[in-house]
């Protein structure tokens, strides 16, 4: 079987990568420079140059206060990209894996989003990954759309890695504690997302590591276990001034994940763990 990883330099393409590599799948890398997602002719060019079984898109305009003054640009990367993964796959009879977001959602609900709960975007950002979630369902049965959030992984910067350079500079750090959702570990994203392109099972799909929790208590426990001293000091989402808003409550529920793959993803203090002491940077 032939995967072929698009966005492959980024913090998820790289596990991505590694885990259909493990799994003995032949895997064509292609980052931003090897295949722009948003130009259809270079995309079908590739399609027919590497004969994928299965495309992984994750590739995507990841900057969501950006989003906000570049709309077109993100809405080009986030929704036309996928779109044309979309087509050239139903063209040549791969599968397609598009990576979307927990902000397709409005964070209103009182209870964790279900795949069949109806998305309602605040941001730019979001509505530019729903329409990339919209234009892949519409062209291509063979698809899996999945979405996921506040994701942290070894080959990028993110979160984890922020939390503990601000640590480090020994000044008071401010994190929102009005943000509920589930931290995820790339690692974990890409085991299962790799079990799930082999079911067949088509469609949407939640993945996230387990536990809710707020950016604040992610940074409290950053700092506990890399035995940090830092001040933390809870805000509010309002009071940071962040140019897109975000959903209040972006819990997912993973049904169906476990009735197709026969498992969950791990609770996100144990991904954190993992993460923490790959990078060395776990203390005990
Ligand atoms: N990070 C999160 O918390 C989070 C949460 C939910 C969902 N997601 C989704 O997960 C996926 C992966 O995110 P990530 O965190 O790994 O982001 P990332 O590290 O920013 O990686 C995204 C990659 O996409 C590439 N890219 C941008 N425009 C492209 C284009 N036109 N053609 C081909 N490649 C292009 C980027 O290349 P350049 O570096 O050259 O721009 C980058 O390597 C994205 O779809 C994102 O929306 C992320």
């Amino acid at each position: 079987m032939r995967a072929l990883i698009t966005g492959a330099s980024g913090m998820l393409g790289r596990d991505m990568a590694k885990e259909f590599c493990r799994r003995g799948f032949e895997v064509v890398t292609l980052d931003r420079g090897g295949l722009d997602i948003t130009d259809l002719a270079c995309v079908n060019r590739a399609f027919k140059e590497h004969g994928p079984h299965l495309a992984v898109n994750c590739a995507g305009f990841t900057k969501v206060d950006r989003a906000e003054s570049q709309r077109r640009e993100a809405f080009l990367v986030n929704g036309l990209g996928p779109r044309n993964l979309a087509l050239a796959c139903g063209e040549t009879g791969a599968a397609l894996v598009q990576i979307s977001t927990d902000y397709v959602f409005d964070g209103r609900l009182d209870r964790p989003y279900e795949v069949y709960d109806v998305p309602g975007p605040v941001n730019v950002y979001g509505a530019s990954k729903l329409w990339g979630e919209r234009a892949v369902l519409g062209l291509l049965r063979a698809s899996y759309i999945i979405r996921t959030g506040w994701l942290f992984g070894l080959g990028g910067e993110n979160f984890v890695s922020a939390m503990i350079s601000l640590g480090r500079e020994g000044k008071p750090v401010q994190v929102v504690d009005d943000q509920f959702g589930c931290p995820t570990f790339t690692e974990d994203l890409a085991r299962a997302v790799s079990d799930l392109a082999q079911t067949g099972c088509y469609g949407i799909y939640h993945i996230t590591n387990q536990n809710a929790t707020t950016w604040f208590k992610f940074a409290g426990a950053i700092f506990d276990r890399s035995k940090l001293v830092v001040d933390l000091i809870p805000c509010r989402t309002r009071d940071t001034g962040r140019a897109a808003s975000r959903p209040g409550f972006s819990v997912l529920d993973p049904f169906p994940l476990q009735e197709t793959i026969g498992y969950l993803l791990p609770r996100w203090e144990d991904a954190l763990w993992r993460y923490l002491s790959k990078k060395g940077e776990l203390q005990a």
